[in-house]
């Protein structure tokens, strides 16, 4: 890993030799084995890998939604592995925006009172030019009074899109964000995430199990069994798929 101590880090996001093992005895699974990573900022970063392999406990360990059993996480300049509860719910208020394959919308409440909750739990007002910004590119002006169980899937992630980007966060989390979208409605999320990196330098890291949302990101980071085996710098889905095909293919891996 390089090496960053004694000055401010580039990274938005980074873990240092990571491990977490859940359970306990002959239940015990290492789900991360020793992660180093840097998320640089102001890009879009893709995790992939097989189902079990990790990618949702590393995003969860990194967002400081679930402790390290070993080693520790930073967002920016905060060691998140160093944090207590407030700090925790401070980090994932302010400097954190989740989008999860599942929406996780309040039923209650309206598309717009989604996009503002978090903002308005932290007490912060959202500037009104980049709301605007955030509604329009995501196509939501005309149903931000509807409630979710009015709303289409692909509009119900639009929506959390909006929700996460609207606060500016330091990073935003998204694990499969188009895992239960159509394609169309998947290509539409990726346009507006890969934007918001490139036009308004938004960090964001992604899990996805599909090559084409892969090569929306700047780079893609391989986990095969709780350990980082492989990455692409400016994929397309084709260099997407050969390494993964021959990542099916089991090798020793370093490490
Ligand atoms: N709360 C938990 N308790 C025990 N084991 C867990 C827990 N969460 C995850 N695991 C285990 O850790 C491993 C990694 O899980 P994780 O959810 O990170 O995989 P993933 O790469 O996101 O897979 P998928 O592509 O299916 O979402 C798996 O073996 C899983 O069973
Ligand atoms: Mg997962």
């Amino acid at each position: 890993m390089t090496e960053t101590v004694g000055r401010q880090s580039p990274a938005a996001a980074r873990a240092n030799d990571v491990w977490k093992v859940y359970g306990t005895g002959e239940a015990q699974v290492a789900a991360l084995r020793g992660v180093s990573v840097e998320f640089e900022r102001g890009r879009f970063t893709a995790i992939m890998g097989p189902s079990g392999s990790g990618k949702s406990t590393l995003m969860h360990c990194l967002a400081g939604l679930d402790s390290v059993s070993k080693g520790t996480v930073q967002i920016g300049d905060t060691t998140v592995t160093g944090l207590g509860d407030s700090g925790l719910t401070k980090l994932r208020r302010d400097k954190v925006g989740f989008i999860f394959q599942q929406f996780n919308l309040l039923p209650t409440l309206t598309a717009q009172e989604n996009i503002l909750l978090p903002m308005s739990i932290a007490g912060r007002k959202p500037d009104p030019a980049w709301f605007d910004t955030v509604i329009d590119t995501v196509g939501l002006r005309d149903r931000l009074g509807h409630r979710p169980s009015q709303l289409s899937g692909g509009q119900q992630q639009r929506v959390a899109c909006a929700r996460a980007l609207v606060a500016r966060p330091e990073v935003i989390f998204a694990d499969e964000p188009t895992g239960n979208l159509d394609s169309r409605s998947g290509a539409e999320v990726l346009h507006f995430l890969r934007n918001s990196v490139r036009e308004h330098g938004q960090t964001i890291v992604m899990v996805t199990h599909d090559p084409t949302a892969a090569a929306y990101a700047d780079r893609v980071v391989f986990l095969a069994d709780g350990q980082i085996v492989s990455e692409l710098i400016e994929p397309t889905a084709d260099t997407v798929l050969d390494t993964m095909k021959k990542l099916d293919t089991p090798v020793e891996v370093a490490g």
